[in-house]
């Protein structure tokens, strides 16, 4: 099959989160099973790999809803995959993907809108015809309702579309002028295309329009149909229940594995754990932390948002530190009321808790190789990738039961000495509290048990093929061919 991926972001060109690391692996695992996988996104100022872009072409034409515009098309491969990029200086060049400084900027539904239009023309323009354009999240969410359109190009007419659903959360909201914007007619405003409470939704449109929708865990398949997960389309997901399938994330293992990782100062694998002291104590070093192998060190990397649920670790921090003997790396940004409150708490507890705020690829792997434990007390996690890095690097992940991270994660039983991690129920301050305590009572007290639970967590199989040929199923169907 031919397939186009739609994304607003791929490692390394554009990463905010887990979409960024996603697109490049899935693309690549099913490239491996033969088929012509594609990349397109934006070209935003960040991607500074453009001298080894070929420049495609003169600028080509984006049919938008008032007019036409030209844009620029850029082409690079990342291993077997061609990537393309969009350049278009008004929407793109800008420092942010989505927004600077915690704001996201105002005009996004204009420059994905515009985004989405572009990737529908580039394929007459490279004369390519997909069999399948894979979108992901409301930034490409305008595509399947543009495939829909008599007026696509010719070379689309057979073309289906799938919509993958990596975060409920996020809709992108746009004013009714959205269709005009995009040449989408006057029914699409209506409560059975993109209307939504006298706005226009992009993700309901890609839920309705779409051919198929997956989304990135089993859990969170079931979850997005009850009115608690569903941010409101819940009923538009139950009415497309047939068509969604909950398909797990895998892992690059290239990119996340310890005995290869060029960021580590010491390789190691579950076979020979010695390097992970090392990067333990190199982590102590570079943060900061007291010096110490006895000392559990609990890892967390995030963005800083609601979702994630770290108002709840900051209610506790303050306890866990002054009560256990436990060091905590912790690495993010975003919301500035949870980077104050954690920059406040690693004041009161200098050399027990180093809090990095911004992005930095590096310290990310370092901290999961160094770590002990990660934590993760998300309040819904689509799938999360952390946790199944985390495994991977040897470091138990204690994780609220949401999602993903109730897919990934086996929960310690004492009694049977089993599991890979640590998981909790309810998602209040007690729970949380008690979980990084089980944990630390075991790295202490049970240390052959803790033994046993890293090197299942290490042995665990998070490789993107099972969940390519699950794609792959859901391709066929969508052409008509399963
Ligand atoms: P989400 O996509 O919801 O943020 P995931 O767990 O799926 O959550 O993926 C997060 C990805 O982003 C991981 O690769 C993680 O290491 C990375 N990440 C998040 N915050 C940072 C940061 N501050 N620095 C480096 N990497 C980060
Ligand atoms: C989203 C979700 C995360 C998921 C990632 C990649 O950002 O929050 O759970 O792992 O997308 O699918």
């Amino acid at each position: 099959m031919k397939i186009l991926f739609a994304t607003s972001e791929c490692s390394p060109y554009a990463k905010v989160g887990g979409l960024g690391d996603v697109i490049p692996s899935l693309a690549a695992a099913l490239e491996q099973m033969g088929h012509d996988v594609r990349i397109v996104l934006p070209k935003y100022t960040s991607i500074n790999y453009v001298s080894k872009c070929e420049v495609v072409g003169d600028p080509m034409i984006v049919n938008m809803g008032y007019g036409t515009e030209f844009a620029q098309l850029l082409r690079t491969k990342h291993g077997n995959i061609p990537i393309y990029f969009i350049e278009f200086n008004r929407y793109f060049d800008r420092h942010g993907i989505y927004g600077e400084l915690g704001h996201g900027y105002h005009d996004n539904w204009e420059r994905f809108a515009f985004f989405c239009r572009a990737a529908i023309d580039m394929c007459p323009f490279i004369n390519w015809a997909p069999d399948i354009i894979h979108t992901n999240d409301w930034p490409t969410g305008i595509i399947p309702a543009l495939l829909s359109l008599h007026s696509k190009p010719n070379i689309l007419n057979g073309t289906k579309s799938i919509f993958t659903i990596h975060n409920m959360a996020h809709h992108g909201y746009a004013s009714k002028d959205l269709l005009r914007f995009m040449g989408l007619y006057e029914h699409y405003w209506h409560p059975f295309a993109m209307e939504a409470c006298g706005s226009v939704n992009v993700m309901k449109g890609a839920l309705q329009f779409a051919s198929k929708i997956t989304t990135v865990s089993k859990t969170y398949a079931e979850e997005i149909k009850t009115a608690e997960y569903g941010c409101g389309l819940d009923d538009v997901l139950k009415y497309r229940a047939k068509d969604l399938v909950g398909i797990c994330n895998g892992v690059d293992t290239d990119v996340w594995n310890p005995a290869i990782d060029k960021f580590l100062p010491k390789n190691f694998s579950a076979q020979s754990l010695g390097g992970k002291k090392i990067c333990k104590q190199h982590l102590q070093r570079e943060l900061g932390l007291a010096n110490g192998l006895n000392i559990p060190i609990f890892g967390v990397i995030s963005r800083f948002f609601h979702q994630k649920g770290l108002d709840i670790l900051c209610n506790i921090l303050p306890d866990v530190l002054k009560n256990m003997n436990v060091q905590f790396a912790v690495l993010g940004s975003g919301d500035q009321h949870l980077e104050w409150r954690l920059k406040d708490i690693m004041s009161r507890f200098g050399g027990q808790i180093s809090v990095w705020i911004g992005f930095d690829e590096q310290l990310s792997h370092l901290i999961e190789a160094g770590s002990d434990f990660f934590v993760m007390p998300s309040r819904y996690e689509p799938c999360g990738l952390n946790q199944m890095y985390s495994m991977i690097y040897g470091s138990l992940p204690i994780v609220h039961a949401t999602g993903g991270l109730i897919d990934t994660v086996d929960n310690y039983n004492e009694l049977t000495g089993v599991g890979t991690g640590f998981i909790f129920n309810d998602l209040t301050d007690s729970a949380l509290y008690n979980t990084i305590g089980w944990a630390c009572a075991t790295y202490h007290d049970r240390p052959e048990d803790f033994e046993k639970l890293r090197k299942s967590a290490m042995k665990k199989d998070f490789s993107w093929s099972k969940s390519a040929k699950e794609y792959e199923r859901v391709y066929l169907a969508a052409i008509g061919k399963s």
